[in-house]
């Protein structure tokens, strides 16, 4: 190796996806059970919007709890103490000041000097973190980034937005020892101040201009595509397989539809995005998360090898700012990643009435300061128990001794 060859091996080492943690909460609506309550024909939310069950937390979770739960899943064979930094990228977050990223830190028992903080930009704001870690790995490769994305997507009852609500967090692990996925330094951005969605601080749901959004998503895709593929020299051929992030599943399809009339190929082939689709399917929006959930389905339900392959990811939060970027899949890939157990969450989930969904959508929790103690539901590891003095509290979900009791229904894949 000359130097130079040195100097840039140095600055640039590779850096990756190392390990993949995904939650998802243990209720969900099924959306031809929202049709018929909204009077509304069912084709329209499978076929139209795409979407067949959208997940929904009970009043004892929230994202610092998802988050966690994912978190854990992701650290399961990774040495800890190497966990230099945690970043929580949510849009739903519980507090105003103090980071989400705090709670999971105490929750993982994570080292104290692992710094913890929170990133926003709506959905893009887990991509933003994802440039960050990147960044701190390659300068440091003996660390690991500890990357959280969390969200309840809602908007109001009734809404033409209501059946792409959601909820879930995935949780990445960033090394320089990267098991699944290098992440290629190629990246194309686009920003522009457009309100398509939105959530001023005292509404619990979004404010969203629905088929305008769609159509700053498309534009974002082509402009941060151009500037991907003017600074990575890389074409359409080069890739086998296209990530899109997800409000629902049927915008895979636009956005996929609109990429391939951009770099004129002769058709569309959708096994280049379909099997990055099945999770959000049954999960619906889970703004931050919603891309890699895409990415973790693509990797785990692809029957065929995909090693080797050139992942596209586009990444898009409104308001708006977008990213196009990419990674090319490692050997090895499969055995680093669990989906015997994304399985076992996906079977195990309870099906809601349209009655019990609205209870959980309305409940709030007490704004006065005063005590309030959650009822225990099904949860992943850790549950809030409740809120006391303005402070959320958190507990291990283990140490329940009284369950909610619902039938459980699996889930169809
Ligand atoms: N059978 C089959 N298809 C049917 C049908 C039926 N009976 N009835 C309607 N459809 C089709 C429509 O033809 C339409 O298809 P096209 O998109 O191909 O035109 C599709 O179902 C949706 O129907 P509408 O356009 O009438 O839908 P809508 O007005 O009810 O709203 C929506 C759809 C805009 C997606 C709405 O659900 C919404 O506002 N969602 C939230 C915003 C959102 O997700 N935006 C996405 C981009 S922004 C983003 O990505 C960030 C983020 O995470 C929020």
């Amino acid at each position: 190796m000359t130097y130079q060859m040195i100097e840039m091996h140095n600055q640039f080492p590779e850096v990756g996806i190392e390990s993949i943690g995904l939650y998802v909460p243990r209720y969900f609506v099924s959306l031809d059970d929202l049709a018929h309550a909204r009077g509304v024909d069912p084709m329209k939310f499978s076929v139209g919007i795409g979407q067949e069950q959208m997940a929904v937390p009970p009043p004892d979770e929230d994202v610092v709890t998802m988050g966690a739960s994912a978190a854990h899943e992701a650290l399961r064979d990774v040495d800890t103490s190497r966990i230099d930094t945690l970043i929580f990228a949510t849009e739903s977050g519980v507090d105003q000041s103090k980071a989400a990223a705090i709670y999971v830190h105490h929750l993982l028992q994570l080292p104290r000097r692992c710094k913890s903080f929170e990133v926003k930009q709506a959905c893009c704001g887990s991509t933003a973190a994802l440039q960050m870690a990147m960044a701190m790995v390659a300068q440091k490769p003996d660390r690991k980034v500890l990357i959280v994305a969390a969200d309840v997507a809602r908007y109001g009852l009734g809404t033409a937005g209501e059946p792409t609500q959601g909820a879930g967090a995935l949780a990445l692990v960033i090394s320089a020892q990267p098991r699944i996925m290098k992440l290629e330094s190629e990246w194309g951005s686009y920003t522009e101040d457009v309100m398509d969605f939105w959530r001023p601080n005292y509404l619990d749901e979004a404010v969203v201009d629905g088929k305008y959004s769609i159509k700053i998503y498309l534009k974002a895709l082509s402009e941060s595509w151009a500037q991907y593929t003017e600074e990575s020299g890389l074409a359409f051929a080069d890739h086998h397989r296209f990530c899109y992030h997800l409000p629902f599943t049927r915008m895979a399809e636009k956005a996929h539809r609109q990429l391939v009339k951009l770099t004129d190929q002769p058709e569309v082939h959708p096994e280049h995005y379909e099997d990055a689709l099945h999770y959000n399917r049954v999960i619906g929006n889970s703004y931050t998360a919603s891309l890699y959930i895409g990415l973790t389905s693509l990797l785990e339900t692809t029957e065929s090898d995909l090693t080797g392959q050139r992942i596209g990811l586009f990444s898009y939060g409104s308001g708006c700012m977008a990213a196009y970027f990419s990674g090319i899949v490692l050997p090895g890939y499969r055995e680093a990643l669990r989906p015997d157990r994304i399985a076992a969450q996906f079977q195990s989930r309870h099906r809601l009435s349209i009655e019990q969904y609205e209870e959980y959508y309305t409940h709030e929790l007490p704004r006065d300061g005063s005590r309030y103690v959650t009822t225990a539901h099904d949860t992943g590891q850790f549950r809030l128990a409740g809120v006391e003095g303005h402070k959320r509290l958190y507990e291990r979900a283990e140490s329940l001794t009284v369950r909610a009791r619902e039938p459980h229904i699996a889930v169809a894949m």
